[in-house]
């Protein structure tokens, strides 16, 4: 049997808009693309570490189609449609760790989304057994680090050359302190 998708959740917009906060399904795989076409080169970059930005069907299969146990996608839309304006996600590196990635599309970004996908993931992953995140981003990447050093999770940040490997704990934070 199917496992249930895990829950929606609507949250607020710094600028006061209400978005849904939903699990990505396989029926995505078009809005996705749309998506990363709309992606600026910059945007793009920071996230694939290259100028990629259309998926190709196959790619864009394998985004969407995840366990929401080793591999889950949370995409932020609007409230009265399914496109896509955000993803969050994380893959499984070990049982209990998972590296996180994220892209906000560009007249959206700096509003808090990509908070909003990190606490979703850290909670969804939290309760899949996870205890750690990771991820690696450009050096220059000051907005991802930004969120990273503003998350409630402790994040431990080391530079080697162009490149910033991020390790944060995600349990609870009473636990996480014992
Ligand atoms: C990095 C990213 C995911 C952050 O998501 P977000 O929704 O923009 O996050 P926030 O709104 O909390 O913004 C994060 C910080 O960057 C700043 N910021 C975001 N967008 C900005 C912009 N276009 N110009 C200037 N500052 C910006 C915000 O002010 C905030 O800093 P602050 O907390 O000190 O105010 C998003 O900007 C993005 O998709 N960037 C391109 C792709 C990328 O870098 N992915 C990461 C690969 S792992």
């Amino acid at each position: 049997m199917d496992r249930p998708l895990p829950p929606e959740r609507r949250a607020h917009l710094r600028d006061g808009r209400e978005v849904r906060i939903r699990p990505i399904r396989p029926d995505d795989a078009e809005r996705l693309c749309a998506f990363h076409d709309r992606l600026s080169t910059q945007t793009a970059r920071l996230r694939f570490f290259s100028p990629l930005k259309h998926l190709s069907p196959d790619f864009a299969k394998h985004l969407t189609s995840v366990d929401f146990v080793k591999r889950c996608a949370f995409v932020i839309s609007p409230i009265d449609s399914d496109t896509i304006h955000a993803v969050g996600r994380y893959e499984g590196e070990t049982r209990r760790s998972a590296e996180v990635a994220f892209v906000v599309e560009d007249t959206l970004q700096g509003l808090g989304i990509g908070p909003l996908l990190l606490e979703r993931l850290a909670e969804h992953a939290r309760e899949q057994g996870f205890t750690r995140f990771s991820a690696v981003t450009l050096g220059e990447n000051s907005q991802m680090l930004a969120m990273f050093r503003e998350s409630p999770y402790d994040a431990h940040i080391h530079m080697e050359r162009d490149l910033a490997f991020v390790r944060m704990d995600i349990r609870p934070v009473a636990i996480a302190a014992v």
